[in-house]
C-alpha cells in the first residue's frame, strides 16, 4: 500500500468548529490513555528498571510511556534522560522478549537526547551476532544509529555479514540501515557493495526492494552505473514485486532526465504492464502515462490497463485507476476517452471518493453536452466528501471552464454555493483562486464572478483570502462598465476589517482611482477617512496614495499599479549598502541599482516516494541562481568590482557530455554591461591532476574579447572548481553571439590511490568543448505585469518596433507563446499565455527588465493559419530606450 497510494495533501483545517468536533470525539472514545502524562512522574517511575529482579510487563509499561512523552516532544533534560537510559541498561539482563525489543527501541528514542549511548555498542554487537534472530534485526538498527563512522569500521565485518544473512528480517535490517548510514559514512557503505548485489537476488521480496534501493543509493552519483544497474535488473533476476515497482521508478527517473535514455527502458516499463502482480502493472502503467513526450500508441496499452481496474471488485484498485486517469485527463484528454463507458459506471460507486474522482475526469473529457448531467449527479453528494476531494472537484471545474468558456453560466453558480458552504482554508483557497482566474480569463464571466467574490469578502473568515479578493478588484474592477459598483466593497472592507485587510482595501481603492479619473475625487475623499486610522501601516499607505495619484501617469503606474521589481531582501541589502557608503551619498539612491528578481514559480510538491527516488537532488529555478550566484560571486576577491549589482545568473549548461574525462559546465552571470562565464570543470581522472587550467574564448565576429580570466591554478581528481572569464558586451549593442571553446591545462600523473605526483613532470593538454552561446533572454529578467494595459499607454510616444514572423517548427498556438517568450525571455502577463480551445489567433501581453533596469513590454499577435498549419507572429516591442526594443526583436529568428 505504502507505494501505491501517493500521499495526500495535508488538509490544513483551520476550522474551530472541526477542532471541537474532534475534541468531542476523542472524549466519546474514552480518550487517549496517555494523553495527562507527566513527565517527571514518569522520570520517577523508570527507577523501577534497576529493581530485581525485573518485573518485565511493568518496565514495559514504563517504557511505552517514557515513548510517548518522547514522540510528543516533551522537554525531557539531558541528566533525567542519562540516568533513565543508564536504567535501561540494566533490562538486558531480562530474558522476556517483549521487553527486550523495546529495550532496542528505548536505545533508538533515546539516543538524541542522552549522553554515553556509545557504551551498549558492545551489548549491542553481542546481540546482532548472536543466536536469538529476533534480537538481532533490533540490535543492527539501534547499533547503526548510534555509530558513527569511525566505528563503523569496527563492526563492518558483521554488517556485511548481516546484509547476507538467511534470515530476511536480519538483513532487511542491515540493509535499510545502510542506507540511513550513506548519509553519516558513504564510503564504508560504498565497500559493501559486493554483498549488497548478493541480497538483491535474495529470496525475500522486501529484502530485495532494500537491497536494489541500497544499490541506487551506492551509485547514484554515478549515472553510468545506475543505466548499467537498471539495465541488468530489468532483463530479470527481480522476483519482488516491491523491487520491481521501486525499478520501475528508477527507470521512469532515467528517461524524464535524458530524451536519449537508452529505449530499453521503456521496453522494460512497457513489459511489467504484463506482470502477473496488480502492483506492478499499476506501477509501469502510472509511469508511462505520466512520462513527457509519450506517444499515443506508447499510451493505449497502460490506458486499457487502467480501464481494466476501472471494473475491478477491489476499491483500491478501481481508486488507484481512477485517481491516475484523473490525472492523464489533463495533459491527455483524448487518450483517456477512451475509458468514459467505465468510469460512467463508476459515478455511482458507493465510495465517493471514486465516484468523485470519475466525475471529474468526465468533465475533463467529456462532451460540452454533458457537463450539466455530471454537474447534477456531483451536486447530490459534495456535502458528503471530504475537503481533499472537494478540491478535486474545483480543479476541475477550472480545467473545464478553460475548455468550455461559455459554460462558466453553469460554473460560476455552482463555486458560489461551495464557497458559502463550509470547508477548510486550503478549499476555500482553491475556489477563490479558480473564480479569480475566470474573472481574469474569460471578460464575459467578468462581472458574474467579481460579484460572487464581492458577497464572499462581505462575510469572510480568512484574512489572505479577503486580501486576494480585494487586489483582484483593484486590477479588474476599472475594465468593468461601472467601476463606481464596486468601491462600497472595498470600502465596506476599511470600516470592518483587520489591519491586513484594511490595508489591502486602502491600496484597491488607490488602484480603481488611478485607472478611472472620474472617480479620483471621490476616492481621495475616501482616502482621506482613512488618514486617521488607528494602525499606521493602513494611515501610511493612505497618505502614500493622496500624495502620489496626482501626479504624471508614469509615476502613477510605476508606484501605485506596479509591484516591487525586487525582491525585500535585495532591496533591504542595497539600501543597507548605500547608507554605509558615504561616498554615495552625493547620488540618489537608485531603485534600479537593485537586483531585480522575478517571482518563483511555485512548483507542486513532488510524492515522497518519487523524492526518496532521487535522494537530495534539490530542483534549482533561475531565481535561485541568480540569489545563490550574487553571494558566491561577491566573496571572490576582485572579481565583481566596477561591475555594479549582479542583474541575472543562469542555469548551467553542459559543455562536454557526462562520461567524459572531464566534464565542464557553463553559467552566464550578466551585469549591467558585463558578462562573467564561469565554467565549472570536474576532473574525473583519478590518476592526472590538472594545473593552470584556463579556458580561450574565440568569437567569430570578432566582437567578444575577454578582459580577464581567473585560471583554476590546481585541478585534483573527483574536486569541481570553476574558471571564470570576464567579458564586457560589445561596443556595436550586440548581445548574442556564439563562442568556441576550448579547455587548456597542465598535466601532472598521480598515484590513484593517493593522489600525490609521481613526479614534477608535466605536459601541456587541450580539450574541445561546445560552443558558448550568448542570447538576448540572457540580459532580459521576465517580471510579468500586474496591470498590462497602463504601462503599454504610458510607452505611447516612444517609438513602436514592429515586427512580422512566420514560426517554423510550432505544432499549436500555445507552443509558440511558449517559444516566444523563452526567446525573448519576457514573461506573460495578466493570464494572457492561456489559450482558450478552439483559438486561431491570440494576443499575449508580455514584460520584463533589460539588464540596466530598463522596462520591456511587448505584444504578440500569432495566428494559425489552418491551411497549412502555418504560424504567424506579429510582434510589438516598446521600451524607453528604443534601440533595445530592436535588440529584443533580434531575438526571433
Ligand atoms: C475509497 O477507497 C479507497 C481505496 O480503497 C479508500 O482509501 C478510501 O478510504 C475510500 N473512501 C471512502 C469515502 O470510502
Ligand atoms: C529556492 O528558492 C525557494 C523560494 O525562494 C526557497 O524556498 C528554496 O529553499 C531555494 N532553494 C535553494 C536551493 O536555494
Ligand atoms: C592558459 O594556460 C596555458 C597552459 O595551460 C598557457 O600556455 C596559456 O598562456 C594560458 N592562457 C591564458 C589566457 O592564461
Ligand atoms: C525542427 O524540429 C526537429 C525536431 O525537433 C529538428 O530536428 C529540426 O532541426 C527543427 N527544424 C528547425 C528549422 O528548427
Amino acid at each position: 500500500a505504502l507505494l501505491f497510494l501517493h500521499p495526500i495533501i495535508v488538509n490544513l483545517n483551520m476550522d474551530s468548529k472541526a477542532d471541537m468536533k474532534r475534541e468531542k470525539k476523542d472524549e466519546e472514545s474514552g480518550g487517549n490513555p496517555y494523553a495527562k502524562l507527566d513527565v517527571t512522574a514518569v522520570l520517577q517511575e523508570c527507577r523501577a528498571f534497576n529493581e530485581t529482579p525485573i518485573n518485565a510487563r511493568k518496565c514495559s509499561i514504563i517504557l511505552t510511556k517514557l515513548f510517548h512523552l518522547v514522540q510528543q516532544g516533551d522537554n525531557i533534560g539531558r541528566t533525567e534522560a542519562t540516568e533513565a537510559f543508564f536504567g535501561v541498561t540494566k533490562l538486558w539482563q531480562s530474558k522476556d522478549a517483549t521487553l527486550r525489543r523495546l529495550v532496542y527501541l528505548a536505545v533508538k528514542v533515546l539516543s538524541t537526547i542522552s549522553d554515553d549511548v556509545i557504551i551498549v555498542t558492545s551489548s549491542l554487537t553481542k546481540d546482532m551476532t548472536g543466536k536469538e534472530d529476533a534480537y538481532r534485526a533490533p540490535a543492527i538498527r539501534a547499533l547503526c544509529l548510534i555509530t558513527d563512522a569511525a566505528m563503523l569500521q569496527t563492526i563492518e565485518r558483521y554488517m556485511k555479514q548481516a546484509i547476507v544473512d538467511r534470515n530476511p528480517a536480519v538483513s532487511s535490517a542491515a540493509l535499510v540501515s545502510s542506507i540511513h548510514l550513506m548519509k553519516k559514512a558513504g564510503d564504508v557503505v560504498r565497500r559493501w557493495a559486493n554483498e549488497v548485489q548478493e541480497a538483491a537476488s535474495a529470496e525475500g521480496h522486501m529484502v530485495q526492494l532494500h537491497a536494489l534501493a541500497l544499490l541506487y543509493q551506492i551509485r547514484s552519483n554515478d549515472r553510468l552505473a545506475v543505466n548499467k544497474l537498471v539495465q541488468k535488473f530489468a532483463k530479470g533476476g527481480m522476483r519482488s514485486p516491491f523491487a520491481l515497482c521501486y525499478l520501475i521508478r528508477i527507470a521512469k527517473q532515467l528517461i524524464e532526465e535524458d530524451d536519449q535514455a537508452d529505449s530499453a527502458f521503456f521496453q522494460f516499463i512497457d513489459s511489467c504492464l504484463r506482470h502477473k502482480s496488480e502492483m506492478v502493472v499499476y506501477e509501469a502503467a502510472s509511469a508511462i502515462v505520466s512520462l513527457p513526450n509519450t506517444s499515443p500508441s506508447e499510451l493505449a496499452p497502460a490506458i486499457s490497463v487502467l480501464q481494466l481496474f476501472c471494473s475491478s471488485p477491489k476499491p483500491a484498485l478501481r481508486f488507484a485507476a481512477v485517481r491516475t486517469l484523473n490525472k492523464v485527463s489533463v495533459k491527455h484528454p483524448q487518450a483517456v476517452t477512451s475509458c468514459n463507458v467505465d468510469l460512467e459506471k463508476l459515478i455511482t460507486d458507493s465510495n465517493r471518493s471514486i465516484a468523485t474522482l470519475a466525475i471529474t475526469t468526465l468533465l475533463k473529457t467529456g462532451a460540452e453536452s454533458s457537463v450539466e448531467r455530471l454537474m447534477k449527479q456531483i451536486s447530490s453528494f459534495v456535502s458528503e466528501i471530504s475537503d481533499e476531494f472537494k478540491i478535486v472537484v474545483v480543479e476541475a471545474i477550472r480545467a473545464l471552464i478553460a475548455r468550455y468558456p461559455r459554460k462558466h453560466t453553469v460554473m460560476l453558480p455552482f463555486l458560489a454555493n461551495m464557497l458559502r458552504n463550509d470547508g477548510g482554508f486550503e478549499y476555500k483557497r482553491e475556489i477563490v483562486d479558480t473564480l479569480i482566474a475566470i474573472v481574469e480569463e474569460n471578460p464575459d464571466a467578468r462581472l458574474a464572478g467579481l460579484a460572487q467574490l464581492c458577497e464572499f469578502i462581505e462575510d469572510c473568515e480568512h484574512p489572505a483570502l479577503a486580501t486576494k479578493v480585494l487586489h483582484l478588484l483593484g486590477r479588474e474592477a476599472p475594465k468593468t462598465a461601472n467601476p463606481h459598483a464596486y468601491i462600497r466593497f472595498v470600502y465596506n472592507r476599511v470600516i470592518l476589517e483587520t489591519t491586513q485587510v484594511r490595508a489591502a482595501a486602502v491600496s484597491a481603492l488607490a488602484k480603481i482611482g488611478a485607472q478611472c479619473p472620474q472617480l479620483r475625487p471621490s476616492i481621495e475623499g475616501l482616502l482621506k477617512n482613512c488618514l486617521l486610522d488607528s494602525e499606521d501601516e493602513v494611515r501610511d499607505r493612505a497618505t502614500f496614495y493622496l500624495s502620489v495619484l496626482d501626479m504624471a501617469p508614469a509615476i502613477v503606474n510605476s508606484l501605485v499599479l506596479d509591484t516591487l521589481q525586487s525582491s525585500p531582501a535585495a532591496l533591504e541589502r542595497a539600501a543597507a549598502e548605500y547608507v554605509e557608503n558615504e561616498e554615495a551619498h552625493s547620488n540618489k539612491f537608485d531603485l534600479k541599482s537593485v537586483p531585480v528578481c522575478s517571482a518563483p514559480v511555485a512548483k507542486k510538491a513532488k510524492t515522497l516516494l518519487a523524492e526518496e527516488v532521487a535522494p537530495a537532488k534539490e530542483k534549482k529555478t533561475a531565481a535561485n541562481a541568480t540569489a545563490a550566484a550574487a553571494e558566491r560571486l561577491s566573496q571572490i576577491e576582485g572579481l565583481t568590482a566596477g561591475l555594479g549589482p549582479l542583474f541575472k545568473s543562469t542555469l548551467p549548461i553542459p559543455l562536454t557530455d557526462n562520461v567524459n574525462e572531464y566534464t565542464v559546465q557553463c553559467s552566464k552571470h550578466i551585469f549591467a554591461n558585463h558578462v562573467i562565464l564561469e565554467f565549472e570543470v570536474k576532473n574525473t581522472l583519478n590518476d592526472q591532476l590538472l594545473e593552470q587550467v584556463n579556458v580561450s574564448l574565440e568569437d567569430a565576429e570578432g566582437e567578444w574579447k575577454a578582459l580577464r580570466q581567473r585560471p583554476i591554478a590546481r585541478l585534483p581528481y573527483g574536486e569541481p572548481s570553476s574558471i571564470f572569464v570576464l567579458l564586457p558586451f560589445p561596443q556595436s549593442g550586440a548581445v548574442q553571439g556564439v563562442l568556441g571553446a576550448t579547455l587548456n591545462f597542465k598535466v601532472k600523473d598521480v598515484d590513484p590511490s593517493t593522489g600525490e605526483p609521481e613526479s614534477d613532470d608535466t605536459y601541456d593538454d587541450s580539450y574541445v568543448l561546445e560552443e558558448v552561446e550568448l542570447c538576448v533572454s540572457d540580459s532580459v529578467q521576465p517580471l510579468g505585469k500586474a496591470s498590462f494595459g497602463p504601462a503599454w499607454n504610458a510607452l505611447e510616444e516612444e517609438d513602436t518596433v514592429e515586427e512580422t514572423f512566420s514560426l517554423a517548427n510550432v505544432s499549436s498556438i500555445h507552443e509558440a507563446i511558449k517559444k516566444v517568450c523563452g526567446l525573448l525571455g519576457l514573461a506573460p502577463c495578466e493570464r494572457s499565455d492561456i489559450v482558450p480551445e478552439g483559438r486561431n489567433r491570440h494576443v499575449v501581453m508580455m514584460s520584463g527588465v533589460f539588464r540596466g533596469g530598463h522596462e520591456v513590454l511587448a505584444k504578440a499577435n500569432v495566428a494559425i493559419d489552418p491551411n497549412d498549419n502555418s504560424i504567424g507572429l506579429n510582434l510589438l516591442i516598446r521600451c524607453s530606450e528604443s534601440i533595445i526594443a530592436e535588440i529584443l526583436a533580434t531575438a526571433i529568428v
